[in-house]
């Protein structure tokens, strides 16, 4: 089979170096033919060499070619990606993409048309790189009810975190780090901000609920706020902060989505989970708890997971399903979950200040569980409070109580606390 593909960069690189070296690999390889390539720069130097004659700086050259059967796009963004994916289709192309912003915000057009034209459209590689969690959703758990899907699926913000806690060093040079080991979107704020976590979620939840959630429907506070301060009382305190995407099916049939930092228990399994690796723990019936665990960023494992989607369609396995519904049910999502808090606050000295506020928390039911108070190097009261399970409309009305006492300066951070 000849394919084609979309882009040579961290992820395009990785692919077309397994299939340019298919010895020890599936004994599909050798059948499949790398035989154009779409990039914007042709005098860039690559990590792979290819005939120099199959690169394209016109995209459409790849889709157009009639002797192309399948098209990888690796190229990232919405535009001109949808297009040429949707225009691909329309030419009877089946399509693998790592492309989550593309999956996650127009993946129902792009799975109709597939429908309508008879191809293939797998995307493994866009949620938790070499975690085949696509696969494992659809086939291996297919008996079950899924009840939560609890993920780390962000590399860059894991590596960030994981660097904060281990070797103390600040967020910006952590960020810099994982951009140079090619785990960050085209625009890192995707990753920090918790954008691409979300979009993950989103596909999670279409693939484990089969419910089409839009992104901006999924609250979702990136890592900017954690600071070296709330990293040190987490270690304290028998927690490591991770920004964790969930998705829980609440009592009344709603599904509870969020992406934020968290307090993880470390008798948690998703505690110990760093660098640039993700983990994403399923809870199902009957199957219980059960924890995939891999690369989530970088070139060689996304590129084990594209390659692999690649196989599966030349291999044309009669298991794998690749043309997912277009009946979508759509989600009743709320935010509210109910957990244990970890407050942060700032006051003046005051001698009444943790008990006039551990008091109000109290008048809203808000029962703090610890309290530790420190002076900062600027003479403030360093408040942390970690509080009975309450849910977070709870926390907002007793936090808003306190915010006008007169010795109180500032919430420095409010994070959810996953036990183990
Ligand atoms: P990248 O390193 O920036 O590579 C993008 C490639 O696309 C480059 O080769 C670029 O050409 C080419 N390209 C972009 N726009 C183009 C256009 N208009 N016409 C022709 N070529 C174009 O990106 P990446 O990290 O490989 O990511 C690719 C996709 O995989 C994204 O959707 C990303 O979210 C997803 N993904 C990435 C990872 C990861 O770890 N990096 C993991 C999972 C999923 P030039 O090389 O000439 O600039
Ligand atoms: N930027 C993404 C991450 C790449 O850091 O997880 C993998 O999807």
């Amino acid at each position: 089979m000849k394919i084609g593909m979309l882009g040579l960069g961290t992820v395009g690189g990785g692919v077309a170096q397994i299939l340019e070296s298919p010895s020890g690999r599936s004994p599909l390889l050798p059948e499949i033919k790398l035989s154009r390539v779409a990039v914007r720069d042709l005098a860039k130097s690559r990590n792979v060499c290819l005939p120099q004659g199959i690169f394209t700086t016109q995209p459409e050259e790849v889709i157009d070619d009639p002797k192309i059967a399948l098209v990888v796009e690796v190229m990232g963004g919405i535009e001109p990606a949808r297009t040429l994916v949707l225009k691909a289709i329309e030419r009877g192309k089946h399509i693998v993409t790592a492309n989550k912003s593309l999956i996650a915000a127009h993946g129902s057009e792009i799975f109709a048309l597939a429908k309508d034209k008879g191809v293939c459209i797998a995307f493994e590689a866009a949620v938790a790189g070499g975690i085949p969690i696509i696969q494992c959703l659809k086939q291996s758990l297919g008996a079950n009810r899924l009840r939560a899907i609890t993920g780390i699926v962000n590399g860059t913000t894991n590596y960030i975190l994981a660097q904060m806690s281990r070797e103390g060093v600040d967020f910006e040079p952590a960020l810099k780090e994982a951009i140079e080991k090619g785990f960050a979107e085209a625009n890192p704020s995707a990753d920090i901000d918790g954008i691409d976590a979300a979009e993950k979620l989103a596909i999670l939840t279409l693939i484990g609920w089969n419910l089409k959630i839009d992104c901006p429907q999924i609250f979702t506070q990136g890592i900017r706020s954690i600071k070296q301060r709330d990293i040190e009382y987490a270690k304290r305190l028998n927690y490591t902060i991770k920004l964790l995407a969930t998705a829980r099916i609440e009592e009344k049939n709603s599904l509870c989505l969020h992406v934020q930092p968290h307090l993880v228990a470390n008798s948690h399994p998703l505690a110990s989970v760093n660098d640039a690796f993700n983990a994403i723990f399923l809870e199902g019936e009957p199957v219980g708890s059960l924890m995939l665990y891999g690369k989530g960023a970088g070139a060689g494992a996304t590129a084990s997971a594209v390659v692999s989607d690649i196989l599966n369609i030349v291999g044309n396995s009669s298991a794998f399903p690749v043309l997912p519904t277009t009946s979508f049910q759509s989600a009743t999502c709320s935010q509210e979950a109910h957990s244990h808090f970890y407050l942060r606050l700032l006051t003046d000295n005051s001698p009444t200040a943790a008990g006039g506020i551990t008091w109000s928390l109290g008048m809203f039911n808000v029962v703090p569980l610890s309290v530790q108070q420190n002076l900062t190097q600027e003479g403030l009261l360093e408040i942390v409070i970690v509080t009975q399970s309450v849910f977070r409309s709870t926390l907002d009305n007793a936090i808003r109580s306190i915010v006008g006492l007169p010795y109180f300066k500032e919430v420095a951070n409010i994070l959810p606390i996953l036990e183990a």
